[in-house]
């Protein structure tokens, strides 16, 4: 997998300092209350499971599943998969996603989401490609920004693949242009 990587832009280890800093800052700003995160599946798989471990808030877990690639690189459709297991009315709602890119998966979830009578909605994610955004929306946790690059790894996949590199890279042009 790494052959195909161009170059690297976040180290495990420098992924891991800003998701510790992350962590503290959603501890702080749930203090006394007890949220629900729900992963955005796939991508975010690696990004949850350190947040979470590395968050002392009391947290209930969830999970839903969007489809917006396919195995493309352009946004399409969004396609509903899996819903949440849990009741979303009355919660503090914490999105968590790997990249928001268009802006369309986050915005048709927070929609969807919000006709079902929340306390509170936020979004977290690890990546923000700012220059890619289509559809304006409010993040309210970041760890990076990145550029206008395909990037892959820790969760992140072109056609399903690089998802278990420990670190962020940018995937050769060669290998999405083929
Ligand atoms: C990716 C990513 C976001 C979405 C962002 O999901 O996880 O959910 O695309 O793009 P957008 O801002 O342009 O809508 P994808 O559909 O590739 O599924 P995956 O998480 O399983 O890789």
């Amino acid at each position: 997998m790494e052959k195909d990587i161009a170059k690297k832009l976040f180290s495990e280890e420098e992924i891991l300092v800003r998701v510790k800093e992350v962590a503290a800052q959603i501890d702080e700003d749930y203090k006394g209350k007890h949220p629900t995160l729900i992963a955005i599946l796939k991508g975010s798989i690696l990004f949850y499971s350190d947040l979470i471990r590395n968050m002392k808030t009391d947290v209930v877990l969830d999970f839903m599943e969007i489809s917006s690639y396919g195995n493309g690189t352009t946004s399409g459709n969004i396609k509903f998969i899996k819903d949440a297991d849990f009741s979303v009315e009355g919660k503090d709602i914490l999105l968590v996603e790997d990249i928001v890119d268009s802006g369309k998966t986050i915005d048709y979830l927070i929609k969807a989401l919000a006709l079902r009578k929340p306390n509170s909605i936020k979004v977290c994610t690890l990546l923000d490609k700012k220059e890619a955004r289509k559809v304006p929306v409010e993040i309210n946790y970041s760890c990076f920004d990145v550029g206008n690059e395909f990037v892959v790894g820790y969760g992140l996949d072109y056609a399903e693949k690089y998802r278990n590199l420990p670190f962020i890279g940018v995937l050769k042009e060669e290998i999405y242009k083929k």
